[in-house]
């Protein structure tokens, strides 16, 4: 068999461990053993989110999680700072499914900045903010530490933020940042398969969803 090498921000690499033991027999999906395995993801996930908030595993890519999360967590109207593609993608998505939405596009090269956060947020117009950690079509990584510490001064807004081509590979702690929810794909640094999808879900995200 002609062995591919991917010279691609992702699917990357993946362990020949990962994929043997994907060769193995299936256990049924409604067993004890399932849902075993399904708490030690979970477990796990948080310890490398740095979390004790909930953690949701879906069937589709990290673009499934991004309009899951937009969708259902926004009430009032999203605010969406772009550095690059997959930041326009998540404008895109609320756009799509009828949700309210305006879009912040950083000037090419540039990352988002938290003063711009805040100008936003103190008009008040807005209950989510959507945020890329790291924008892989370009190669920027947006200064979370520093964007945390204006989010804190605005705790009845939901703040998503796509961690895809990042956690795993740089230290996000999410319950430390107030992050609530961090949404990332399995085919980046985690080194699986592409068709898997994580996110961590804070209470707080959780009520709005309720609210829908
Ligand atoms: C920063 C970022 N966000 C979102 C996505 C979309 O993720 P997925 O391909 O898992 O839907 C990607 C994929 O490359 C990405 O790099």
């Amino acid at each position: 068999m002609e062995i591919k090498k991917l010279f691609i921000p992702g699917p990357t690499y993946v362990h020949p461990d990962v994929l043997a033991k994907m060769g193995t027999p299936m256990i049924g999906h409604r067993t004890k053993e399932a849902s075993e395995l399904q708490r030690n993801i979970t477990r796990k996930m948080q310890q490398l989110m740095f979390t004790e908030n909930k953690i949701v595993l879906s069937t589709s890519s990290g673009t499934g999680l991004m309009e899951g999360a937009i969708r259902s967590a926004t009430q009032k109207k999203a605010i969406v700072f772009s550095v690059g593609a997959f930041g326009k993608r998540w404008y895109e998505l609320a756009r799509l499914n009828g949700i309210d939405a305006d879009l912040h596009e950083e000037i090419s090269g540039h990352a988002t900045l938290p003063e711009t956060v805040e100008g936003y947020l103190k008009t008040g117009k807005y209950d989510t903010v959507a945020i890329t950690h790291n924008e892989t079509s370009v190669g920027i990584m947006n200064p979370v530490e520093a964007i945390a510490i204006v989010m804190k001064k605005y705790p009845e807004v939901v703040w998503m933020l796509d961690c895809v081509s990042s956690l795993g590979g740089a230290k996000i702690e999410v319950d430390r940042l107030g992050v609530d929810i961090c949404i990332t794909s399995s085919q980046k640094a985690l080194a699986l398969p592409p068709g898997l999808s994580l996110a961590s879900v804070s209470q707080k995200a959780i009520d709005r969803f309720l609210l829908m």
